[in-house]
């Protein structure tokens, strides 16, 4: 594939070459076209030398080349990173000044910029103007990240990780050609829904029961699906992660919160996938107390509260219950597992799977050191009707979350029939 990196003039350009490796490692054809401000922070060899082909910043260089024109009508992607709040402008009002918004011009194959800024002018009105235009007229324009900037402020702005920038370039093209470019797996135009985190139970106005759920897996499952071009939909269970980009968050604490959030997403739309992440209560206190349980202080009598507990609802079962319809989303169950004297992991997993009846089960193994708030974990992936089971790991929680797409993804082409192949 031929493609344009454009560099704009922000500190993150120097990110700008681990996106350029990740492309000519996967054997694309990379030109790339820095403007000059891009050029007062990482230098025209650099981009020669990891490019293999020469630089330019303006249209006066090879004048018989054409360059203005034939870049962005010769490429099959053109790619911004970092794009700043200047060249969000210029691209959106088609100025023209130099060879990087020249080829904006010319470009009739996908474009895709990555914003850098800080939170101010990201969310500037003018930007925000800017991003909608650009946005209007087809162009990607990738949600940056929250999380530390430049100085010693934080928000969003933050360029995206390079490997996050690469998916979704390459999604956007599958999107556009209908031809997956990347891994396997593809969710072009299919609608996600993950659960994340850890439902917390009130018991009083200060206590509440929970579980050590991070929600960092369910992150990496919803970013991952994003990245492969899918509308997420995250219900995020008292999680301390920055919403992650590209995705529609909604914050809920309780079970039968998470529930009622579920339903609401299915009754709205069409969904493909349901993937219980989330660690949810099976029981909450039968009541809640409106004041704060005090304890006594009386000697004798120590005053301790017994705390009853009610059932919660079966999230997953209560979806597996509904299947029949047009369009039953492929369901996702997570166990967390610790081997007992019943049974090791997986045999509880087998079980489970077989109880649960959702069409794929990904168990893990956790302690108290292990799993939880981790980066990394080890899953087993099983499917009913296979004995095969796909056991990931140890490895970042992210590629658990590319294994799981690249499980389900096919599976969908397979099993639901949707808007991915029925595309021009
Ligand atoms: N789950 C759910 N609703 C619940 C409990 C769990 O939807 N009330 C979902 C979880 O999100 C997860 C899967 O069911 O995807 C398995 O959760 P787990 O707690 O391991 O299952 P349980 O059936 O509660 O099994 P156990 O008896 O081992 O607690």
């Amino acid at each position: 594939m031929r493609v344009v990196l454009g560099v704009s003039g922000g500190i993150a350009a120097y990110k700008a070459c681990s996106v350029l490796r990740l492309l000519t490692e996967a054997g694309h054809q990379v030109s790339v076209v820095p403007t000059a401000a891009a050029l007062r922070f990482v230098g025209a060899p650099t981009w020669e030398a990891l490019s293999g082909r020469p630089v330019s910043d303006q249209v006066w260089d090879d004048v018989p080349g054409v360059p203005h024109v034939r870049l962005g009508q010769q490429a099959d992607l053109v790619l911004v990173v970092p794009a700043t709040a200047d060249l969000l402008a210029r691209a959106s009002h088609g100025i023209a000044d130099d060879l990087l918004t020249n080829t904006l011009l010319t470009a009739r194959c996908p474009v895709v910029l990555a914003p850098a800024m800080h939170t101010e002018m990201w969310t500037h009105p003018a930007t925000v103007a800017n991003v909608a235009t650009l946005r209007e007229r087809g162009t990607v324009v990738v949600e940056p990240a929250s999380g530390r900037l430049t100085g010693a402020d934080t928000g969003p702005g933050r360029l995206p990780e390079p490997e996050d920038i690469v998916r979704a370039a390459l999604a956007a093209v599958a999107t556009r050609t209908g031809q997956p470019q990347g891994r396997p797996g593809l969710l072009t135009g299919r609608h996600v829904v993950v659960t994340a985190g850890g439902t917390r139970e009130p018991l009083d106005p200060v206590r509440f029961l929970g579980n050590r759920s991070s929600g960092k897996q369910g992150y990496a499952v919803a970013v991952a699906a994003a990245q492969r071009g899918a509308r997420v939909s995250l219900l995020s269970c008292n999680v301390e992660i920055p919403p992650p980009p590209g995705c529609d968050v909604t914050a809920v604490e309780t079970a039968r919160e998470l529930e009622a959030a579920v339903h609401r997403v299915l009754a709205e739309d069409a969904v493909d996938v349901v993937v219980m992440t989330a660690a949810v209560a099976d029981f909450r206190p039968a009541r809640y107390a409106g004041t704060k349980i005090k304890k006594t202080h009386d000697a004798v009598d120590d005053g301790a509260p017994v705390v009853e507990l009610v059932r919660n609802p079966d999230i997953l079962a209560g979806l597996v219950e509904r299947r029949g319809g047009a369009r039953t989303p492929y369901l996702v169950g997570f166990a967390a597992e610790t081997g007992d004297e019943d049974g090791d992991v997986l045999a509880h997993a087998r079980a489970k799977l077989e109880r649960k009846g959702c069409d794929l089960l990904v168990a893990n193994e956790v302690g108290v050191d292990t799993t939880f708030g981790k980066d990394t974990s080890t899953v087993h992936l099983l499917r009913p009707g296979s004995g095969e089971v796909v056991t990931v790991g140890p490895t970042g929680k992210d590629r658990i979350a590319e294994a799981l797409w690249d499980v389900v993804g096919p599976a969908l082409a397979v099993e639901a029939p949707g808007p991915v192949g029925d595309q021009p």
